[in-house]
């Protein structure tokens, strides 16, 4: 028995202000590779994940559409469960949402233990109002020019395209969101949390950090070198988790990024309540020895490198972030997803449409995890028709089919292997090994590529031995080179498990072959029960219907 190790996947919380599309997926399909492998490995997974439901992305969202903040978090709450998870499949041991009482709970809990020691403070500010509105402008509600990039829409809190935090101060030119109106500046009371406090410890711990993004440890690494600012928590809004101090219960919240990256934690409380074992989250946070991954897209680096971990250092005994694994980001032909301009490929209805296991293949295949990658329809169907099935579809098609037709009895597996045959096996038993340190590092890419070259293996290797023609003369020489070829797509249905966790589920089925461990199969009988073809090739009308859906 191998040492089993408690592993935590974070995946990013997406916000519950409209439906997911292509770039949400590509920036967490990570987070469930990583949740699938660590399992069939053997290990203790906890992989939480929820909707993020507060904050100006959620109150805009609301005033837009004239109805309640809560309306609009618990119905993209309920897509995001059914997209997420009966859509694409992702194992999520829970996936909440920040609008429950033990998420409030727990928040608050942090909030006034941090003030109490004096890493949150009150402070006046001055903020930016709309008179016009005759509001407070936080966030979302208020745009600039980036004073860093330059950029035109910066928000009063980030900018998108260099993913700078801001102040509203810095601001060039800001404008209010709803009436475009230029805003005043007037006195508003806000707490602060004192980031200042952590910048040795937060240096020095991702100096020795390893197994982090390249991405995520350069811009973290900038950005605490240009010197940590104290920033304001709370924000003049009431949609979202109340202060928990007399006299600051209405009108003000807590900041949505402070309290939502609390979700890791609540969330794995809330689920240690719910199988009845409540001290469970413990194995995970208070455990020098867990390993905890968190999975989101490259505009969430800086809150889960800088600020969540200062806050964890400040609340103390937690563990820290081990593997960041932000991704880059997706665009959709050539142009950035946005949902305003309705340039987007949304989720629900692709995961309607298609087998989503392709999609995941395309996303691991083609998708942004070193550099910005681009979704074309046209790439999509390529890439499913040619890779997934041609090389792989195809190759499972073949096999199954022929012994099913022609050895409905089963095929034995040989008792001794000449070098060739010896050698392939080798191959595939390595595999268990290559692949899973990929994934472990949180390399995807090469990992799919390795089973992918296990794949073109077993091609070649079953067009050398051609047990069609072989079975005319030598029926030996046919069970022979398809019990070996079985049995490599017996691992292959294994290593790709994590990756395309349908797709192994047929061929399992096809064979009665339990998915139980990552490691290397047993050699036995062969027998292929029922077969139907893993995909369905993706036809031209397909594609065309779906571009028009782009242009409409
Ligand atoms: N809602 C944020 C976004 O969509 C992500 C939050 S991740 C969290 O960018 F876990 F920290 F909440
Ligand atoms: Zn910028």
């Amino acid at each position: 028995m191998h040492n089993i190790r408690k592993i935590f996947i974070g995946a990013a919380w997406p916000y519950a202000n409209g439906s997911l599309h292509l770039g949400h997926a590509s920036a967490l399909i990570g987070s469930d590779i990583l949740a699938r492998y660590f399992r069939l490995h053997g290990d203790d997974v906890l992989f939480v994940s929820g909707s993020d439901c507060h904050g100006t992305p959620i109150a805009f969202e609301a005033d837009r559409q004239g109805v309640s903040p809560s309306e609009i978090a618990e119905k993209y709450h309920k897509e995001f469960t059914e997209t997420l998870i009966d859509g694409l499949g992702f194992s999520y041991d829970i996936f909440t949402k920040t609008a429950t009482e033990n998420h409030y709970k727990f928040v608050q809990e942090i909030f006034l233990d941090l003030y109490k020691k004096g890493f949150i403070y009150s402070k006046e500010t001055e903020l930016p109002y709309c008179k016009k509105c005759n509001k407070f402008l936080p966030d979302r509600y208020i745009e600039g020019e980036c004073p860093h990039c330059h950029f035109s829409s910066a928000r009063g809190d980030q900018c998108d395209e260099c993913g700078s935090l801001i102040d509203p101060k810095q601001l060039i030119k800001p404008k209010c969101k709803i009436c475009g109106n230029v805003p005043v500046w007037k006195n508003s009371e806000h707490f602060y949390f004192k980031l200042s406090a952590f910048q040795e410890k937060i240096l020095e711990w991702i100096k020795n950090s390893k197994g982090w993004r390249k991405n995520a440890k350069n811009f973290s690494t900038n950005f605490v070198n240009r010197g940590l600012q104290d920033r304001a928590i709370t924000r003049d809004i009431s949609w979202g988790v109340p202060i928990p101090l007399p006299g600051y219960e209405k009108n003000k919240s807590i900041y949505v990024w402070f309290e939502a990256v609390c979700g890791y934690i609540s969330a794995c409380k809330e689920i240690s309540i719910k199988i009845g074992n409540n001290d469970l989250w413990k194995d995970f946070w208070q455990n020098e020895n867990s390993i905890h991954y968190y999975v989101h897209g490259k505009d969430n680096i800086p809150f889960h490198t800088i600020i969540w971990p200062s806050i964890l250092f400040a609340y103390g005994n937690l563990h820290l972030p081990d593997r960041i694994i932000s991704s880059e980001y997706l665009t959709l032909q050539g142009k950035q997803f946005s949902k305003s301009r309705r340039w987007a490929v949304w989720l629900p209805d692709f995961v309607k449409n298609f087998d989503s296991d392709t999609l995941r293949y395309y996303l691991i295949a083609n998708g942004p995890e070193t550099s910005d990658s681009d979704f074309s329809w046209k790439e999509y169907q390529t890439k499913t028709n040619t890779e997934l099935i041609g090389h792989f579809g195809n190759l499972v098609n073949r096999v199954f089919s022929f012994v099913a037709k022609n050895f409905p009895e089963g095929l034995i597996f040989p008792e001794e292997l000449d070098k060739n045959e010896a050698l392939f096996l080798k191959a595939a038993e390595e595999a268990f090994e290559k692949v899973g340190q990929a994934i472990e590092a949180g390399k995807f890419h090469e990992g799919l590529n390795l089973i992918f070259k296990l794949v073109e293996k077993s091609n070649h290797y079953l067009n050398d031995t051609s047990p069609w023609t072989a079975i005319k003369t030598d029926r030996k020489k046919a069970e022979r080179s398809l019990a070996i070829t079985g049995h490599i797509i017996k691992c292959i249905s294994v290593l790709i498990s994590p990756y395309l966790p349908k797709t192994s589920q047929k061929i399992s089925l096809d064979i009665d072959f339990e998915l139980k461990e990552w490691s290397y199969p047993k050699h036995s009988t062969l027998v292929v029960h029922n077969f139907k073809p893993l995909y369905k090739k993706i036809e031209d009308s397909q594609i065309e219907k779906e571009k028009e859906k782009l242009l409409s």
